[in-house]
C-alpha cells in the first residue's frame, strides 16, 4: 500500500513544512497536509480558522482544493501531520473520498516526525455517499 519510503518521507516532510503555516490562533492545534498526485506533483494545505468558527477550513480540504485548483484532481496518497498525529475529520474523510475513496493516508504526530503510520481511506471511512451509485 502506498508509495516508496523516500516518497513518503518527502510528502511528510511537505505536510511539515505546511503546518507551520497554520493560522490557528483559536484552537492553537496546528495541522499540515499534503497530497500527491497522479501526474507527480504535491499540493499542500494548512488549517485555516476564522473568527466565526464554523468557517474554519481543515488543512486536508485546503491541500485538495489547491490540487483541484490546480488541475490535479487524480489524488495518490496524502500526508496529515499534527500534535498527537490525528486522523482526518468526518468531513475530511468524505471530501478526500471524492477523488480517492482508497487513498492511503500518512499520519504522522509532529512531535515525532519520523514515526509515520499508514491507514486506508477505505478503512476509516467505508460506504460514503456517492451522488452517482458506480
Ligand atoms: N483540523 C484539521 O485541520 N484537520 C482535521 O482533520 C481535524 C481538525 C483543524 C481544524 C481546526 O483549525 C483545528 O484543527 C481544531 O479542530
Amino acid at each position: 500500500m502506498g508509495s516508496d519510503q523516500k516518497t513518503n518521507v518527502a510528502l511528510v516532510q511537505a505536510a511539515l513544512d505546511a503546518q507551520r503555516n497554520a493560522y490557528a490562533p483559536y484552537s492553537k492545534f496546528h495541522v499540515g497536509a499534503a497530497i500527491l498526485t497522479n501526474d507527480g506533483e504535491t499540493f499542500v494545505g494548512c488549517n485555516v480558522e476564522n473568527s466565526s468558527f464554523g468557517l474554519t477550513i481543515c488543512a486536508e480540504r485546503v491541500a485538495a482544493t489547491a490540487a483541484v485548483a490546480n488541475g490535479s484532481n487524480k489524488f495518490e496518497i496524502i500526508a496529515i501531520v499534527s500534535p498527537g498525529g490525528v486522523p482526518p475529520c468526518g468531513a475530511c474523510r468524505q471530501f478526500l473520498a471524492e477523488f480517492n475513496p482508497d487513498i492511503p493516508i500518512l499520519i504522522v504526530d509532529s512531535n515525532h516526525p519520523k514515526e509515520i503510520k499508514e491507514v486506508s481511506l477505505t478503512d476509516l471511512f467505508p460506504q460514503g455517499f456517492r451522488f452517482f451509485q458506480e
